[in-house]
């Protein structure tokens, strides 16, 4: 018994030797197994992910690709307009080359010279004071018989009224100062005087965009200071051969008689003629006077177109009373 209990015995720990060995097996068969497993899934896994990096890879390199097209067409749209913008200061070099030059031309445009026959009579209407309440209806008066004239404007009454002055120009006329507010300027210190002659020529640039090349001192008065000022200024001093004392006499009559007088002082080829377009009973006799001055055969001009045939224009501080033609 002993023996076939130690032969069982012997068997049973064999056996359980063996089962132990079969365990162990089967676990790590089955470890194997789980290890595989794990393995292919991973495998799997990373396969999957090369393709989604794949993808994304292409899908970037398309947008890169997209991107640089855009580059190109920006950078050729760029040039494009680089090559506009040289044309076009091109076109505006060329603009102002010709805006120049015609500006130029404009500046250089004087009007054509009236050439009167050997034997015209020219005479020079001149009209101080002003501009007043009757000067637009003695404007319509010259305009219907197309004859210039000279105004003599006060600075003060040329800023009230600038459209006439304006007027005037418009109309073939002349301004001239008569300074700003009718001061003897024979009274005045030079720093005044040119003050108040400033105020006048300013006042009549601002009406006409000309400054005047004119002047007649209020009252006739003038001396050295003011030839020297007017000489400074560019002014030539314009007196008059004919004083019709208008504004004395206010009498149509009485103001034809002392213009058409014989002599010196009375009208002939070549007088400047004083009024004041301030009267209705001067734009009354200037009306008569035109009239009778062109039946007479007078040709009526401004100042200084008188000054351009008969005096070479006129220097800047002389004074003018008229204009005799050369004798021949
Ligand atoms: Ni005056």
């Amino acid at each position: 018994m002993d023996a076939e209990k130690r032969k069982n015995k012997s068997a049973e720990q064999t056996n359980r030797k063996l089962l132990g060995g079969l365990i162990v097996s089967s676990l790590l068969v089955l470890l194997l197994a789980v290890g595989c497993g794990t393995a292919i899934s991973g495998v799997l896994w990373y396969a999957e992910q090369m393709d989604t990096l794949a993808a994304d890879n292409e899908s970037l390199n398309q947008a890169l690709g997209e991107a640089a097209q855009r580059e190109q067409v920006n950078k050729e749209t760029i040039a494009d307009l680089e090559r506009q913008l040289n044309d076009l200061r091109g076109q505006a070099e060329d603009n102002a080359a010709a805006i120049a030059a015609l500006e130029a031309r404009i500046a250089g445009q004087a009007p054509v010279p009236v050439t009167y026959p050997q034997d015209a009579k020219l005479i020079a209407l001149t009209f101080d004071d002003g501009p007043g309440a009757t000067t637009s209806r003695l404007l319509d008066e010259l305009k219907k018989r197309r004859i210039p004239a000279t105004f003599f404007v006060l600075g003060t009454r040329a800023k009230a009224q600038p459209a006439l002055l304006k007027r005037m120009v418009q109309e073939g006329h002349v301004v001239g100062s008569h300074s700003n507010a009718h001061k003897n300027l024979t009274k005045l210190a030079y720093k005044a005087l040119d003050e108040d002659m400033q105020a006048c020529a300013e006042a009549i640039e601002a009406a006409t965009g000309q400054a005047p090349t004119l002047m007649r001192a209020p009252g006739g008065n003038y001396n050295e200071t003011v030839t020297g000022y007017a000489r400074l200024r560019g002014l030539r001093l314009i007196q008059w051969s004919v004083d019709t004392r208008d504004w004395e006499s206010r009498n149509k009559e009485a103001i034809l008689t002392t213009a058409f007088q014989k002599g010196q002082y009375g009208i002939r080829d070549g007088a400047i003629v004083l009024m004041h377009d301030i009267y209705d009973t001067t734009v009354d006799a200037a009306v008569e006077m035109m009239d009778r001055l062109l039946d007479e055969g007078y040709t009526m001009v401004t100042v200084p177109e008188l000054l351009r045939v008969r005096a070479g224009g006129g220097t800047p501080g002389a004074v003018y009373r008229e204009c005799l033609p050369a004798k021949p």
